[in-house]
């Protein structure tokens, strides 16, 4: 049931006589905590009335592409497909699960799926002959093999008369499926993450800086493994050639330690984090006095006074809500142990990362890495040398264990 609490459903509804059923779906996954926007089709609303459902579900409910012709206004499918965690379309008709499996839009419902971000659940429902047929079944194979989760209809008595699978499966069944499946796949979800990554570039003038060889790839494997396991992550992004696009995670592009001071504080503040990660290799210190456009070259000080930058991961975690899970970066050239357990309680983090430049494939540059986990003296995780992917991995399987102990921020319940 906790799994549903605050999850964003969009509760898509086609024309099967097992439409009826949907009341008590709306009613279940309410209970549960879950915030419900009903999209019917057309045809859905032939068997059961959007007042019902609106009623059940407190939202209104939409059904048309035009929301009213005379005014010209339409129904934004576009915002709608943003706003779920998830599309469930239960009922799923023969019809509606072509019209997807081609990317047809003529419902509004089609529209919101082919906008959408989110991942998508079906319950199918039909009758058996329908649900047997070939074009049927290979459409729902089509959609499994795009990644749509398919609720299993249950077998029995079918409204045609007829006995065999092709029944909606039952509301309490799709309630529970739908929780154990985001339990599966997004088990972040609801959480929210601050990652700091890559270098910071510092001007001396307007084409030279002050950086380091950072090449921000952790970072961002670290990133897109949170928000494959369904949590909001921002990244502060240094400059570097990193991509990291998906719809989770969202880059706030900055170029000087100061520039992501302000934006991490900025961020932190907005949109409180569960986890903040370090791994920036932001410039300990910043020209004093860049020069203004470009500097010729017989122009160029023969000293560059140098002034610190701010400790922006000390700053995060001061400002950090109680119960953040802070953690570190360190990037040692020797063994680095004895300083990594100082930096972890001087930065106020629980958990420091340390990589050392005396492993070979290990920090900078390199798609490797070696890494311990230092909680302090008295525990350090050792790993071998792994890719940077697999590094997030496990890093992850550290935070989603610790996160799983609590409730996010984010999903707080309001009522
Ligand atoms: C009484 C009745 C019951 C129907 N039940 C189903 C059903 O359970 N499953 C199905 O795939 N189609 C069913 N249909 C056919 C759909 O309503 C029809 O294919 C329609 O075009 C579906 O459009 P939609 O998917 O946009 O809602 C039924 C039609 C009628 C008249």
């Amino acid at each position: 049931m906790a799994m549903l609490k605050g999850r964003r459903i969009i509760l898509g509804i086609t024309g099967s006589i097992a439409a009826y059923k949907s009341a008590f779906l709306v009613r279940e996954l309410v209970r549960a905590g879950a915030e419900v926007r009903v999209v019917m089709t057309p045809g859905a609303r032939e068997f059961i009335t959007p007042l019902t459902l609106g009623t059940l579900s407190g939202n209104p409910v939409h059904s048309e592409l035009t929301d009213d012709r005379e005014a010209g206004t339409w129904t934004d499918h576009v915002e709608l497909g943003l706003w779920g965690d998830v599309i469930l379309v239960a009922p799923a008709t023969a019809h509606t699960i072509s019209g997807m499996v081609e990317g047809r839009g003529d419902t509004l419902l089609l529209t919101v799926l082919l906008s959408a971000k989110c991942p998508v659940v079906v319950a199918p429902a039909m009758d058996r002959d329908m649900f047997t047929h070939p074009a049927t079944t290979s459409n729902i194979e089509k959609l499994r093999n795009r990644g749509v989760h398919v609720i299993e209809p249950d077998e029995g008595e079918l409204a045609s008369g007829l006995e065999g699978k092709g029944r909606l499966a039952d509301p309490v069944r799709i309630r529970e499926e739908l929780a154990s499946w985001f339990q599966n796949r997004c088990p972040l979800m609801g959480y929210r993450i601050l990652i700091t990554a890559g270098p910071t570039h510092e001007p001396l003038d307007a084409v030279r800086f002050i950086g380091n060889r950072s090449s921000g790839r952790q970072g961002v494997a670290i990133a897109m493994e949170l928000a494959r396991r369904g949590a909001i992550v921002d990244l502060i992004a240094g400059p570097m050639e990193q991509t990291a696009d998906p719809p989770a995670i969202i880059r706030h592009d900055i170029e000087t330690a100061l520039d992501m001071q302000v934006a991490a504080l900025e961020t932190l503040r907005g949109s409180p984090p569960d986890v903040i990660i370090g791994t920036a290799a932001v410039s300990d210190v910043r020209p004093a006095n860049p020069i203004e456009g470009k500097a010729a070259k017989v122009d160029l000080p023969n000293h560059i006074e140098l002034v610190e930058n701010p400790d922006i991961l000390s700053d995060l975690n001061a400002s950090a809500p109680d119960g953040c899970f802070k953690i570190g970066f360190a990037l040692a050239h020797d063994d680095g142990l004895e300083a990594a357990i100082r930096k972890r309680e001087r930065k106020g983090c629980d958990l420091i990362v340390l990589n050392s430049l005396a492993d070979k494939g290990a920090g900078f540059g390199h798609t490797t890495n070696r890494v311990r986990f230092v909680y302090g003296h008295d525990r350090i995780d050792s790993f071998e040398l792994k890719s940077k992917e697999a590094v997030a991995i496990d890093l992850a399987e550290v935070i989603q264990a610790k996160l799983l102990e609590r409730t996010p921020f984010a999903s707080e319940p309001t009522d």
